[in-house]
């Protein structure tokens, strides 16, 4: 990296107050984390960012729901990040919120400098909201002229006055930058995606609203006190603000940023909007915009909604912090989606860690510890052990492109080479029989190239893994810093005498799964969550007497709460699927009544139309009717969902239709 680099600007999203941290807010972070760890190891003046995105609709809805303030709800769910990312020990070196006063006022200065460079005017905005992604859509991109493209949530009609940003006025300028900066969207592939999207054509954006008040107000100049700013401009804008953009700028020298860390979903944001942005502001476009995939379950996205969110403090206390790190940045290619599965997690522990890391370690500290009272000196491995040293040193000496350019799983793919290189020096030359020899040089040989390769891999291991690393380092004598790193790695010296440390396993082995069900506790949090919205709705009809249990306590429900919920037996009598969508089927479902009802459920990989007609369901039939992708769903039908998959929840022997279960 050039001197010109010697700075280092960080950056994660800002994560949404609406919902609580999950196993994709902490991959994200955890890249960060190591990119950060790395940087300052290898002697750069690192600035590590992370936060809270606060503002807007969706976040005045959800605090709302909870009887909130919305500032009390921020207040709430960013402290939770904060916690999270405190005992993951996450080396952040500022937690931004957007309703901290300096970014607004940072965010407000830049409204200003925009209206001065005439990149802002006024007008009315005609377009289809979504609230749940605080987006705007035109027709075309609608799914059957209603729904959104991204969540399949309904988007309503929105016409308001508002100010817009002369995004098309940058439209040539983005396809420069993209034409000649090669990697600044990674990964590569992703660049053409958004090639293709600004080629298609760049509307103008409108970044004010006057149909809620939870955000930062427009600068007191513009006079127009009705408006706040649209929830992207203010999110976007932390990452200058965080260096005191607009207010106070001693940090604004870390501008631009090395790396915006960022998921698939809001690439745009950070590939098209944020760089035009830059462009009106005067600023320098940052180096590099990484987007990764996303954690699935079961191939669906994780969310607390769908209640398939894997937490991420629960994995983490079951199987350690550390390794849950390896696993994330060693599971999936960066860009790719990767599915959480407890049964990977494992095989990656025993397998990488136990037995090729730990193992080697162990072999080491045994054998020299028989052979030489722990103590060892690495004089003639050159000689006896030339070749492997030299490949080992090829290896090295060329991992870190793949850590900045966030190949995270190549990067540890590398280290791991040489452990095999490692553990094949120990087999081939089994110094065992070197000593039965009396060739007590060549044992000693071998046994100090594989301690060398262990530190080695050590000091480049210790962004993804800083505790465990600096264990291997103690039992091998020496400390993972930046003078080591400079000196074993840069240097490509060793080690010279040592004295081993024994220390214990690093990695015992894991033989089952160590959580019963991941994502319970927020699958539990997200019920209790929706009861207490419930209760808190017929709290002013029906108030509990006082010898009445209160039902949250215990998460318990009375006998009459149960029975609100009809439950009947249906039979299905038509079954098709709905176009356009991979998870529903549209049945019809007689219950007894006049004409079956037409139940709309998301089981399509489950269950194909034709074994469906003839069947039997369960249907909770006094379910208030839903629109999903514009068709009305009159019920909803009970399954059962595990790891495995989901089936339905059939009675034992047919029953008439409309029967009552309970
Ligand atoms: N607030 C915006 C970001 C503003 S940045 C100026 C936002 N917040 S978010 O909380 O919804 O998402 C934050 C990040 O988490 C995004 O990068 C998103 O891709 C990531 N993830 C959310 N769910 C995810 C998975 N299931 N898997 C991996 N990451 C995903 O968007």
């Amino acid at each position: 990296m050039s001197e010109k680099c010697k700075k280092v600007y960080i950056t994660t999203p800002i994560y949404y107050v609406n919902d609580v941290p999950h196993i994709g807010h902490a991959y994200t972070t955890i890249i960060a984390d190591t990119l950060a760890r790395y940087s300052r190891m290898i002697g750069m003046d690192v600035f590590f960012l992370t936060g809270t995105d606060e503002h807007g609709q969706k976040i005045e809805l959800a605090a709302k729901a909870r009887g909130k303030s919305p500032q009390e709800y921020a207040d709430e769910i960013s402290n939770r990040f904060k916690q999270l990312w405190g005992d993951f020990e996450i080396s952040y070196d500022k937690f931004i919120r957007t309703t901290d006063p300096e970014h607004m006022k940072g965010v407000q200065k830049a409204f200003e400098v925009m209206v001065e460079r005439g990149d802002i005017y006024k007008d009315v905005y005609r377009g289809h909201y979504c609230v749940s992604c605080e987006t705007f859509f035109t027709d075309t991109q609608l799914v059957d002229e209603e729904f959104c493209p991204e969540c399949g949530r309904s988007t309503t009609m929105v016409e308001e006055e508002s100010y817009f940003f002369r995004l098309s006025k940058y439209q040539d300028k983005l396809l420069e930058w993209y034409e000649n900066k090669p990697d600044c969207i990674l990964p590569k592939a992703k660049r053409n995606e958004v090639i293709n999207f600004v080629k298609s054509g760049l509307n103008d954006l409108s970044i004010t609203r006057t149909s809620f008040d939870w955000g930062v107000k427009l600068p007191e100049s513009m006079h127009d006190p009705k408006h706040v700013m649209y929830v992207w401009l203010d999110a976007l804008m932390n990452y200058i603000t965080a260096l005191g953009y607009g207010t106070d700028e001693k940090l604004m020298d870390y501008w631009p940023a090395k790396i915006h860390l960022i998921g698939k979903d809001i690439l745009r944001f950070h590939a098209i909007y944020w760089p035009a942005f830059l462009m009106s502001l005067g600023l320098e476009l940052p180096h590099h915009v990484a987007a990764h995939g996303w954690w699935t379950r079961n191939g669906e996205k994780m969310s607390k909604s769908k209640g398939n969110v894997v937490d991420p403090r629960e994995i983490a206390d079951a199987y350690g912090l550390e390794n849950f790190r390896y696993f994330m940045l060693r599971e999936v290619p960066f860009g790719q989606d990767g599915d959480f599965s407890q049964r990977a997690l494992i095989d990656r522990i025993n397998s990488d860690l136990s037995n090729d890391l730990g193992n080697l370690l162990n072999r080491i500290i045994g054998m020299s510890g028989k052979y030489f009272d722990f103590n060892v000196q690495s004089e003639n491995v050159g000689h006896y052990h030339k070749e492997e040293l030299a490949e080992v040193e090829a290896i090295l000496a060329n991992v870190e492109p793949f850590l900045y350019e966030v190949q995270t799983n190549r990067y540890l793919e590398e280290l791991w080479k040489t452990l095999r290189i490692a553990n094949k020096a120990i087999d081939t030359a089994m110094p065992w029989v070197k000593m039965k020899e009396n060739k007590e040089d060549e044992a000693m040989a071998t046994i100090a190239l594989v301690a060398n390769i262990l530190a080695k891999v050590s000091v480049l291991l210790h962004p993804v893994m800083p505790k465990t690393t600096q264990t291997i380092a103690h039992a091998l004598g020496f400390e993972v810093n930046n003078e080591s790193y400079i000196r074993l790695i840069k240097e490509k010296a060793l080690l010279e005498r040592f004295t081993i440390e024994k220390v214990p396993p690093l990695f015992p082995r894991i033989e089952a799964p160590l959580v019963e069900t991941p994502g319970q506790k927020a699958v539990e949090e997200a019920k209790k969550e929706a009861e207490t919205k419930a209760d808190k709705k017929s709290e002013a009809k029906a108030k509990p007497t006082s010898d009445e249990k209160e039902p949250e306590e215990e998460n318990l429900i009375t006998i009459d709460q149960f029975f609100k919920v009809k439950l009947k037996v249906g039979s299905v009598v038509e079954a098709e699927e709905v176009p356009k969508s991979k998870k529903l089927l549209k049945l019809q479902v007689d219950l007894g009544e006049e004409k079956p009802r037409q139940i709309v459920a998301g089981i399509k990989e489950w269950y194909s139309p034709e074994e469906l007609v003839g069947t039997q369901v369960c249907v909770v039939a006094n379910l208030k009717p839903a629109k999903l992708m514009g068709m009305v769903s009159e019920g909803m039908l009970l399954a059962a969902k595990d790891d495995e998959g989901l089936c339905l929840i059939r009675p034992e022997k047919p029953r008439k239709p409309g029967s009552a279960i309970g």
